[in-house]
Order: C-alpha cells, then sequence, then structure tokens
C-alpha cells in the first residue's frame, strides 16, 4: 500500500511540473484528487485494508493528498503570476505614440456667411433683430401690400397653419413688426428662416434663410439704398466688385430693382461660374412703398425708407462655389469639414 501511494505521488509530482497552463494544472488536480481520482480510489480500497492498519494507511492517504494539494497550490500561484506577467507584457501602454486627435467641430457655411452679413451691417451701424417663423397672414402679406387676392401671393407657395396663420415665406414681415414699434429712425437687420412649399432641387428647398434690411428716417432717398448696397457687395465680395440695379416689381416696395454684381470669378468678362452673363443676381430691394408705411403707422410725408432681401444660402452657395444646395443641408462631415 506505501508502495502504490508513493507510485501515485511521484506520479503526480511528475504530472504536476509537466503542467504549463492552468486548465492543464487542473486536469492533473481531477485525475489524482477528483472523485474518480486515484488517490479517491485508494481510499475507497481502505475496507480491503486490515483494520489495524487503518489508522496507519489513512494517515499515508492524508499525507500523500495534502503534499499534493500544496504542490498543486504552489504550482498554480507560479501559473498565475507568469500568466499575469505576459498578460501585462501584452498590454504595455507605450506612451510615446502621438494621441488620437479630437475633433472639433466649426461653423456651418451659412453662419460663416451669415456673420460676414450681419458683421458689414453692424458696421454701418444697423441693429440685428428677430421675428417669429410662424406667422400671421396679415404681417408675411397684407401689410406688406400684398392683398388675398393680389397675384403676387401665388408667387410664394404657403404653409398654411390655418386661415390667419402660415410659416413665413420671407423676412419682410419683421419690417412691419419693427414699423409697428414706433420708434424712428430704423436701421436694422433681420436674419431668419423662411418656408415655401417648394420641392428640393439644386436651388430650392422647403426651408432656406433670408436677410431682410430696413432704413426708415427723414430724406432717405433711392441713392442712399444704392450706396449701401454697393459698400455691401464691396464688403462681401471684394473692393472690385460693381453693382447693377435693374427694374423689378415687388408689391412692398415701389420702385423695386433686382441688384446684380459683377462676378466675382471673371470681374465681369463672362465665364462659366456666371453663365457667361459677368453679372450674379444677389438680393431684391427698393423704396419702401408709402401704403405699407401708413398701414405701420409712419407718415410718408414725413419719413421714407428702403429695403432689401437677400437670400442667405445664395450668398454662402456663392462665396463658396457651392453648387448644389442640397449639400449645406445633408450635414455630410467630409463636406462641412472644408469650410
Ligand atoms: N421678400 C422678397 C422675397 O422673398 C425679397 C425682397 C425684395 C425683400 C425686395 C425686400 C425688398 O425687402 O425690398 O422674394
Amino acid at each position: 500500500m506505501k508502495e502504490r501511494l508513493e507510485q501515485i505521488k511521484a506520479n503526480a509530482v511528475r504530472e504536476i511540473q509537466k503542467s504549463d497552463g492552468l486548465a492543464k494544472l487542473n486536469d492533473v488536480r481531477v485525475a489524482f484528487l477528483g472523485k474518480k481520482g486515484e488517490l479517491t480510489a485508494v481510499l475507497k480500497g481502505m475496507k480491503d485494508v486490515l483494520p489495524e492498519d487503518r489508522p496507519m494507511v489513512g494517515q499515508l492517504v492524508n499525507e500523500t493528498r495534502e503534499s499534493i494539494e500544496k504542490l498543486i497550490e504552489e504550482t498554480k500561484s507560479k501559473l498565475e503570476a507568469a500568466e499575469r506577467e505576459f498578460r501585462m507584457k501584452q498590454e504595455v501602454i507605450d506612451v510615446t505614440l502621438p494621441a488620437k486627435k479630437n475633433r472639433v467641430g466649426h461653423r456651418h457655411p451659412n453662419t460663416i456667411a451669415l456673420e460676414e452679413v450681419e458683421r458689414i451691417f453692424v458696421g454701418m451701424g444697423y441693429e440685428v433683430v428677430e421675428g417669429p417663423e410662424v406667422e400671421y397672414d396679415y404681417y408675411n402679406f397684407e401689410a406688406l401690400n400684398i392683398p388675398a387676392n393680389h397675384p403676387a401671393k401665388d408667387e410664394q407657395d404657403t404653409f398654411y397653419i390655418n386661415d390667419e396663420i402660415v410659416l413665413r415665406t420671407q423676412t419682410s414681415p419683421v419690417q412691419v413688426r419693427e414699423m409697428e414699434k414706433g420708434k424712428l429712425p430704423i436701421r436694422m437687420i433681420a436674419p431668419g428662416r423662411v418656408f415655401r412649399s417648394d420641392e428640393v432641387d439644386a436651388t430650392h428647398s422647403p426651408s432656406f434663410h433670408q436677410i431682410e434690411g430696413l432704413v426708415i428716417d427723414k430724406h432717405i432717398t433711392f441713392a442712399d439704398l444704392k450706396g449701401t448696397l454697393a459698400e455691401f457687395a464691396k464688403q462681401l465680395f471684394g473692393e472690385g466688385t460693381k453693382v447693377k440695379f435693374r427694374p423689378h416689381h415687388f408689391p412692398f416696395t415701389e420702385p423695386s430693382a433686382e441688384v446684380d454684381v459683377t462676378c466675382f470669378k471673371c470681374g465681369g468678362k463672362g465665364c462659366r461660374f456666371c453663365k457667361g452673363a459677368g453679372w450674379i443676381e444677389i438680393l431684391g430691394c427698393g423704396m419702401v412703398h408709402p401704403r405699407v408705411l401708413k398701414m405701420s403707422g409712419i407718415d410718408p410725408e414725413e419719413y421714407s425708407g428702403f429695403a432689401f432681401g437677400v437670400g442667405l444660402e445664395r450668398i454662402a452657395l456663392l462665396k463658396y462655389e457651392i453648387d448644389d444646395m442640397r449639400l449645406l443641408y445633408e450635414n455630410d462631415d467630409r463636406f462641412l469639414k472644408q469650410f
């Protein structure tokens, strides 16, 4: 019996020393000490041992078991330490590697263009004001001399909330709101979102932005309007930029004009950018109609003024040479990060 136990112990020691991983070591433990293990088999055979020998054999079995267990424990600690060491080496952090860059976002091309326009007009003493996007039909149309049955109303496909309330189709209603306040003179620009029931294409969107301008004071003439917009065009598109006023019709201004600027790509000679014209249309303007002044409580005999309205996207597209308005709204990072 003694030899058998020593044999088992020797085998166990050999197997333990051969174990090169925790899983293998566990297999060894099960093979010798487990329920069906070799040592357990010896214990089961105790009934065949003479009763007087049993204490001695029992002690021997226990000693063998203890020494195998001890060796397994020691080996387990060593293997664990080795595995930890190995993992640490694998996971080592190289502090000299360049850090991942945090990308900071930046302003949208519309915002950059708006801030540029605001800078120019604030520099000329204008105030920046805002009006509601959900607007009364009265402010959006009626008070701007566009009565219910006026054909000009057809030109702006409108989103109606109900008979009296619309999503504003233009920033012009902010003119009326400012005039109604009764504080004169007025020198303001009003940027903001406007809405039209338009299909999306390269130059149309159901939601876009305009910047409205309004000046009301005594003795304001068309010459003031011309000088102001000429200065605006120069600051926005470059010193050499010229403006051209083409007669046009807007219900709320009389006379009215559309303004073209010389193409800042070719300087007016005609190129692909301006489609050979040498000129690019940028805005609508005019002298505020006396009826509009009167409706807002201003005496047209004493005061006069001019107004203009410019599309913000139009400026952003021109300034950054973007050929499709949809790009401004898709928020594709690859596009936006170019500006
Ligand atoms: N509100 C006009 C539009 O959306 C643009 C405009 C033209 C505004 C002439 C004005 C103006 O203030 O005087 O087409």
